[in-house]
């Protein structure tokens, strides 16, 4: 298996797809790498693109906020990464050709981490990690056991700022997701 330094410095130059020609920067992932908890996007905006970090425009603040809810922090306790690495143009969804040449990327880092909590933000995480037709509306907040490791999908903070109707939901899962990390990760929640 590749070290942190061989995957990163690797992932950087990667020209498997398309993607590259238009990207400013390949975003890989930023947090704990040895996190009990993985947060799984679907692939950098605009502004992750400028910076080659996930989540740092207006859905990133809004992860932010949602995670310090359930004592949670980008830098302290989970490790945050994307399908693809590079931006879509005008993010649009990322193609299934573009999602299968990135995932070896993410496979890595799920074998590095080896996180026991993977929570998907949105529906393309959802459908590439958990199940292929999963229906956001439906099934966010369900969990999905996969070797031992405990799988579940809320909606995407985008999602959330564009309709805040859903935001009621999200922090039942929110809750619900604190319970469950409760009682799975054991380093997560450490006495201050
Ligand atoms: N949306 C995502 O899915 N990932 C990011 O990194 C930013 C926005």
């Amino acid at each position: 298996m590749a070290s942190w330094t061989q995957l990163e410095k690797a992932c950087k130059n990667c020209t498997k797809c398309p993607l590259h020609e238009t990207r400013t920067n390949v975003v890989f992932g930023t947090g704990r790498t040895d996190a009990e908890i993985m947060l799984i996007g679907e692939g950098p905006g605009e502004s992750e693109d400028l910076q080659g970090e996930p989540f740092v425009g207006k859905a990133g603040q809004l992860l932010d906020d949602m995670l310090k809810l359930i004592g949670l922090d980008r830098k302290l306790n989970v490790y945050i990464a994307n399908i693809v690495k590079c931006r879509p143009p005008h993010n649009r969804d990322p193609l299934f050709s573009e999602q299968d040449a990135c995932m070896d990327w993410l496979r890595n880092q799920y074998a590095l981490v080896r996180p026991k909590v993977v929570i998907c933000l949105g529906r393309i995480a959802a459908s590439a990690l958990i199940h292929p037709d999963f229906k956001i509306t439906k099934e966010h907040g369900k969990w999905f056991v996969k070797d031992g490791v405990k799988f579940t999908a809320i909606y995407h903070p985008s999602a959330l700022l564009r309709d805040e109707s859903k935001r009621p939901e999200t922090f039942v899962d929110l809750k619900n997701i604190l319970q469950v990390v409760k009682t799975t990760c054991t380093n997560t929640y450490l006495p201050i």
